[in-house]
C-alpha cells in the first residue's frame, strides 16, 4: 500500500517547504523504529492531540483559503501513512518476541527456570541387572519365557505330578482350564514360578547350556509384607556332560559373594524339589550381624536365598535328553526377597507403589 500513498503524501507536501520539512521529519521518525517503546512515543509525537498531523490541520483554520485544501490533504493522508507503518511494525516486533502480545504479558522471562527431574530404573529392575550381570560374567546367556503358560511347562515337564500341592487351585491363576475335574497339560495358566523356561530351552536347543532367565511369576497368595500375588524370579541352569552337585555349589557360592560380599558364609541344607534331585536350599550368613544373630535374620544367623539342585533324570526325559549322556543343576531365587535383605527393606509392597520417596533412595 504505502509507497503509492508515501509519494502522493511527498509529492502533495513538496508544494510548501514547511509541510515538506514535517512530512519529512515525521516518516523518518515512523520508519526507525525499532521497538513498541518506541512506536508508542512515535504515535504520541505524530498522531496525538499535539503531534506533527495535528499541528498540520490545525493550521487551517489560520491559512489562506487557497491552501485550505492542501493542507487537509497532507494531514489526513500523513495519519493514515504513518498509522499504517507503524501498526506494521508493532506486528513484526510482536511477531519476533514471544507470540502475540498478551502471551508476553504471561511469560516472565526473567523467572529462574524449573528443575527437570530424571527419572531412574526401579530398585528391582537393577538387582535383577546385577544378578544377571554376575552370571554373564560366568559364561551364562539370558533367555526369557511367556508369563502365560502352559500346565505342561509349568508342571508336568518339571516332574510336578497332578496331585502335587503346588498344582491346587488355591495357588494358581489358571486362565483357561479343560477339564474341570483333572489338571489337564494343556490348560492355561500364569506361570507359578521361572522354571517353565529352563523347559522350553532345553526342548530347543542341545547341551552345553548355561543360561538364565528374569522375569515375573505369579501366586495367589495373600498380599502382606513378604508375599504379593506377583513378583520377580530369576532362574538358572546349566546342562553338559559331567556336571556335579560340586559345580553347582561352586558357581552358586561364587554368585552370592559377588552379590553381597567376599566375607559371606554360605551354607546348603537338604531340600525337595519336584525337578530337582537331590535338592537344597541355600542360607548366606547374616548380613546385619554377621551370623550371631538379629532380627533380620529372626536370631538364626542365616538368610534363605535361593532353591537348587541337579536337574532331575525325568526333566531330561520330557525334554529328549537322555540321562546317561547329561547331567545338570538349576537353580531359582525371588528378586523381592533378595532386594530387601540386600537394602534392609522389610515390607515389599514399597516396592510397587511407586513412592517416589522410596524409590528414589536406590
Ligand atoms: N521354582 C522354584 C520356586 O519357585 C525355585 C527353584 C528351586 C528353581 C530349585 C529351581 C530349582 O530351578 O532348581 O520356588
Amino acid at each position: 500500500m504505502q509507497f503509492e500513498l508515501i509519494e502522493k503524501l511527498r509529492n502533495l507536501a513538496s508544494q510548501r517547504p514547511e509541510l515538506q520539512a514535517i512530512v519529512d521529519d515525521a516518516l523518518s521518525v515512523a520508519s526507525a523504529c525499532k521497538s513498541l517503546e518506541e512506536i508508542k512515543n512515535a504515535r504520541i509525537a505524530i498522531l496525538g492531540k499535539k503531534g506533527l498531523a495535528s499541528r498540520i490541520l490545525k493550521g487551517i483554520g489560520e491559512a489562506p483559503q487557497d491552501e485550505r485544501p492542501l493542507l487537509g490533504q497532507v494531514g489526513n493522508l500523513l495519519r493514515e501513512v504513518v498509522s499504517a507503518i507503524l501498526d506494521e511494525k508493532e506486528r513484526e516486533i510482536e511477531k519476533e518476541e514471544v507470540g502475540t502480545g498478551e502471551l508476553r504479558e504471561i511469560l516472565d522471562v526473567t523467572l529462574p527456570g524449573r528443575r527437570v527431574t530424571l527419572g531412574k530404573d526401579h530398585v528391582l529392575i537393577n538387582t535383577i541387572r546385577e544378578i544377571i550381570e554376575i552370571f554373564v560374567s560366568l559364561g551364562y546367556t539370558v533367555e526369557s519365557g511367556p508369563e502365560v503358560e502352559y500346565d505342561y511347562y509349568n508342571f508336568e515337564a518339571l516332574n510336578t505330578p497332578a496331585y502335587h500341592p503346588a498344582r491346587s487351585l488355591q495357588d494358581t491363576f489358571y486362565v483357561r482350564r479343560l477339564d474341570a475335574e483333572k489338571e489337564n497339560p494343556k490348560d492355561v495358566l500364569l506361570r507359578t514360578h521361572t522354571s517353565p523356561v529352563q523347559v522350553r530351552v532345553m526342548e530347543s536347543r542341545k547341551p552345553p547350556l548355561y543360561v538364565v532367565s528374569p522375569g515375573k511369576a505369579y501366586r495367589k497368595d495373600e498380599i502382606d509384607a513378604t508375599h504379593s500375588a506377583m513378583f520377580f524370579q530369576v532362574e538358572g541352569f546349566a546342562v553338559d556332560s559331567n556336571l556335579t552337585m560340586g559345580h553347582l555349589k561352586g558357581t552358586l557360592e561364587v554368585f552370592i559373594r559377588k552379590l553381597f560380599g567376599s566375607e559371606r558364609k554360605v551354607r546348603f541344607r537338604p531340600h525337595f524339589f519336584p525337578f530337582t534331585e537331590p535338592s537344597a536350599e541355600v542360607d548366606v550368613s547374616c548380613f546385619s550381624c554377621g551370623g550371631k544373630g538379629c532380627s533380620l535374620c529372626k536370631h538364626v544367623g542365616w538368610l534363605e536365598i535361593l532353591g537348587c539342585g541337579m536337574i532331575d533324570p525325568n526333566v531330561f526325559k520330557n525334554v529328549g535328553y537322555d540321562p546317561e549322556e547329561y547331567t545338570g543343576f538349576a537353580f531359582g531365587m525371588g528378586i523381592e526377597r533378595i532386594a530387601m535383605m540386600k537394602y534392609g527393606i522389610e515390607d515389599m509392597r514399597l516396592f510397587y507403589e511407586d513412592d517416589l520417596r522410596f524409590l528414589s533412595q536406590f
